[in-house]
């Protein structure tokens, strides 16, 4: 029998110690299944490396042994990416206990800290300075830095600030070998060369094993108020949006839409929530506006005009403003829990695309029309981020149909569809969550043939034994799902 195993876990044990490796499956199960539930596999054991040393010495291991790594952060990733394949080959490996914020410097609005930090945490230790880390996301209870910068993860602040590369400063990464590249230094122009950072992120894990970052911070906001629009149509919400844009400026953080059925399905999720507006509306709109000490004393009135004009102009069928920070706080639950109250549904198949936003209310039309016409019983919904052009748009299985070979038959057919129709609108098959496994064998039917061969050119230069996250975005020999 082949002991090499058992030999490499011996010396993963001597690095790591007692608290940096798990191989009892009971306590490795959790993290075996990806957040939806859709993906699951095994695992030659779980490494948690305390320190970017204790994870440059296993990386160095797992290069000589020829030991595939898979990198996992909260594993609250929507894509399968921090799911190991059935083999039991491959060392799962989380940065959770890597978790520490190694500076905060307000005058310089900048953060350092470890792959491991949640992002409520980092939320939550800037907000004692003053400041605001400005991305925020319903998993922000388990995604991490490291997972929301190798995904590049966007969220519901991105249409002001920007999604997870736009506050990445600096970065460190431990590469397939076990060297370090340290990039960590926040000089605002560096133009020595390739800017290399930007190639971790959003390579979900392919590249290197993101282990600390220095992040753009904003400064705090004086005061905030959410709106809960009613609207008739999703080109009304896109009116809306032009609208909000037109009269509060820079005051407009975010504008969110969910259609009915959406609200509904939270609303049986959550049984303490309440239904913002008295009546049902074919759609609704979160609009998130912020003020800057200065401009907080006008801010509810600068709201209320924006409001009383859209109405006026048809812009919106009923509103409501939030009329305290836990009534803020319940709107934005309701938008958050839409992921959490879709699971709970049943079998559906979930893409997560962009088209040029202004075509965006009609690609969704046009969509919905198409498949429930294609698969009678299916029900298609469309939610998310229409400020940035990125909507979650899920296809349900008709009632009573079996998860597994659903998903396999019916649901892979409603995908390709989707994928194809977004191709044609001009769009991506992923503006979000990345590739993962659960798109990577769609990214090679419709992606850009000379893209994909560039990144497996870096790929193949970056990780030549092909050990950081087999199988996951980019493979060496395309159609194996594996190289
Ligand atoms: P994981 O799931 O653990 O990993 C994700 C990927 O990154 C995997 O490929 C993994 O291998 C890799 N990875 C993780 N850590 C590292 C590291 N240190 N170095 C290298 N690779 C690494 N995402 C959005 O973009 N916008 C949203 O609005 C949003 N809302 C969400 C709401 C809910 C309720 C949930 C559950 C998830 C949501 N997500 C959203 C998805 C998810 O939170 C993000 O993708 C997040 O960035 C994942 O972080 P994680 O630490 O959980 O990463
Ligand atoms: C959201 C996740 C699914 O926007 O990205 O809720
Ligand atoms: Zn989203």
């Amino acid at each position: 029998m082949d002991d090499a195993p058992d030999q490499f876990l011996r010396e993963l044990d001597g690095l790591l110690g007692p608290r940096g490796l798990i191989r009892d499956p009971d306590l490795m199960a959790p993290w075996l299944t990806d957040w939806r539930g859709r993906f699951s596999g095994k695992a030659l054991a779980l490494a948690l490396p305390a320190s970017t040393t204790q994870l440059v010495q296993t990386m160095a291991l797992c290069a000589r042994c020829a030991v595939p790594v898979v990198p996992q952060g909260g594993n609250s990733g929507m894509s399968g990416g921090a799911t190991p394949d059935a083999s039991g080959r491959a060392l799962l490996l989380t940065t959770r206990r890597m978790d520490a914020i190694r500076t905060i410097d307000p005058a310089a609005r900048q953060v350092t800290c470890e792959a491991g930090v949640v992002l409520q945490a980092l939320h939550d230790a800037v907000a004692v300075h003053g400041l605001r880390f400005p991305l925020t996301l319903g998993g922000k209870g388990s995604a991490t830095v490291g997972g929301l910068i190798s995904t590049n993860a966007g969220g519901t602040q991105v249409l002001r600030h920007g999604a997870m590369r736009a506050q990445v400063l600096g970065l460190e990464a431990v590469l397939a070998d076990g060297q370090v590249y340290s990039a960590l230094t926040p000089l605002r122009k560096d133009n020595r060369g390739f800017d290399l950072k930007q190639l971790f992120i959003g390579s979900e894990g392919t590249l290197g094993i993101v282990t600390a970052a220095t992040l753009r911070l904003v400064p705090g906001i004086a005061d905030r108020l959410v709106v809960w629009a009613g609207l008739p149509l999703l080109q009304t919400a896109r009116a809306l949006l032009l609208h909000c844009q037109a009269q509060l400026g820079a005051a407009l953080e975010g504008f969110e839409v969910l259609p009915q059925p959406c609200l509904d399905a939270v609303l049986a999720y959550l049984p303490d929530a309440r239904a913002p507006l008295n009546a049902p509306h074919a759609w609704h709109a979160l609009i998130e506006v912020v003020a800057e000490p200065s401009e907080a004393a006008s801010l509810r009135d600068r709201v209320e005009a924006a409001l009383a004009s859209a109405a006026t102009q048809g812009f919106l069928d009923d509103a409501t403003l939030s009329s305290s920070e836990t009534q803020a706080e319940a709107f934005w639950l309701l938008r958050d829990s839409i992921s959490a109250a879709e699971r709970a549904r049943g079998p559906a198949m979930q893409h997560d695309i962009a088209v040029p936003v202004e075509r965006m209310p009609d690609f969704i039309d046009e969509a919905t029309r198409t498949l429930e016409t294609a698969w009678p019983g299916v029900r298609a919904i469309g939610y998310g981020h229409l400020g940035d052009g990125n909507i979650h748009f899920h296809v349900g299985a008709s009632a009573g149909s079996d998860r597994a070979s659903w998903e396999a038959g019916q649901g892979k057919a409603i995908s390709r569809m989707v994928h194809d129709l977004v191709t044609a609108w001009g769009g991506t098959i992923s503006a979000e969550h990345g590739i993962g496994q659960l798109k990577q064998a769609e990214l090679e039917r419709v992606g850009d043939p000379v893209a994909l061969h560039l990144m497996r050119r870096i790929k193949a230069a970056l990780d030549p034994q092909n050990l950081l996250n087999p199988g996951k975005l980019v493979v060496l020999a395309p159609g194996s799902g594996n190289a």
